[in-house]
């Protein structure tokens, strides 16, 4: 019987550098959608599948440090590690596969004159979340992970959770901000909408939402969602959720008709050039990320002026700017409907999270 290793063990193990081998036994076109970051690739799902034992026998794998065989649901990275384990090899499979790592997560800090904001990555699907803590206290933006995570992390800053937001209502995974803040006794803050069907404190244009000494400047930045906004703490760093990204901007198109999702391009294209508009040192924070985190400790953030560089092209005008977008729109994300419901309903589903957020994330048009 192969040995199993769980997510948690192995997000541990990468995350103190433990030496440890991790090969993707899936096929070209499942590797393609995400992976474990620093993951080896031996495409063997369909010999494995077939029963064919020698497949894995020429893998050129260390002998010192052990081994960890992924597949989508932990099956057939369990025959993998039968196999290499004949070769004498340590070998352990990931128990639930792909599916289980979604819930996977990793940290990288951005230090602030005035506050530290913790980047929280969700390894296994792009997501990036963040709690900002200054002086004992901590705001979380877009909690996409199990509550535990982020009241483990501000426990380890000392810091206690007061505030906890959302940028807009989410399609592609489901917020966990309502149920964290109901974990921890923090309050709730959506942008002022009418979708979702649960008390809330309503962000409006300009606001400011304050923790301590962070505060927190709400514009709004319709386009993705004709709710989103961003967040602009101390002057310094901007939260942009899914309106823009260190390379592109967000999809305008999700639950809108062709005709709406014009005029929401256009809505985003007034919000971004506004937000490329509060100078070149701003550092943007965004809400996804479109490969794998790395175990690296290195935020997914850029300079605004660096941003601004890279889209030059697309904010030229605002005809340029629709059209480029509406020819480039990715495929709708997965259960986005469903997502969508759960998400406006403020309910986690009966069945396993990670079953209906399957997939990339595909926020981004670029
Ligand atoms: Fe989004």
């Amino acid at each position: 019987m192969p040995r199993h290793i769980d997510v948690e063990t192995l997000r541990n193990w990468l995350e103190e550098k433990r030496p440890v081998t991790v090969i993707d036994v899936r096929s070209d076109e499942d590797r393609e959608q995400w992976s474990i970051p620093g993951s080896i690739h031996l495409n063997a799902y369909e010999a494995l599948k077939a029963g064919e034992r020698s497949v894995l026998n020429d893998a050129e794998l260390p002998e010192n440090q052990p081994i960890v065989t992924v597949c989508n649901l932990g099956k057939m990275s369990e025959r993998g590690a039968d196999e290499l384990s004949r070769r004498g090899l340590d070998v352990l499979s990931l128990a639930g596969g792909m599916k289980a790592w979604s819930l996977s997560w990793n940290t990288a800090d951005v230090k602030l004159s005035s506050a530290i904001v913790t980047q929280i990555r969700r390894a296994g699907k792009g997501c990036l979340s963040y709690l900002i803590s200054s002086d004992g206290e901590a705001i979380v933006i877009d909690a996409c992970l199990p509550p535990d995570v982020y009241s483990s992390i501000a426990k380890g800053l000392f810091v206690r959770i007061r505030c906890v937001l959302d940028t807009h209502v989410h399609a592609d995974h489901l917020s966990r901000s309502k149920q964290l803040a109901e974990a921890v006794g923090a309050e709730l803050f959506l942008p002022a909408q009418d979708r979702v069907n649960f008390p809330y404190r309503p962000i409006r244009p300009g606001d400011v939402i304050e923790a301590g000494p962070i505060q927190l400047e709400a514009i709004p930045t319709p386009g993705h969602t004709v709710e989103s906004m961003c967040f602009l703490v101390n002057g310094e760093a901007l939260f942009t959720g899914d309106t823009l990204f260190t390379s592109s901007v967000g999809r305008p198109d999700l639950h809108a008709n062709i005709e709406q999702a014009r005029s929401r391009a256009s809505l985003l294209y007034r919000s971004v050039k506004q937000l490329l508009a509060l100078g070149p040192n701003v550092v943007v924070l965004p809400g996804h990320t479109s490969s794998p985190p790395a175990f690296d400790g290195v935020p997914i953030s850029e300079r605004l002026g660096v941003v601004s560089e890279r889209l030059k092209d697309w904010v030229e005008s605002e005809s340029t700017f629709v059209e480029r977008i509406l020819s480039r729109i990715p495929p709708t994300p997965p259960n986005s409907e469903r997502i969508v419901e759960l998400n406006e309903s403020g309910e986690l589903p009966t069945e396993d999270p990670t079953e209906l957020e399957a997939g990339a994330n595909r926020c981004a048009v670029g």
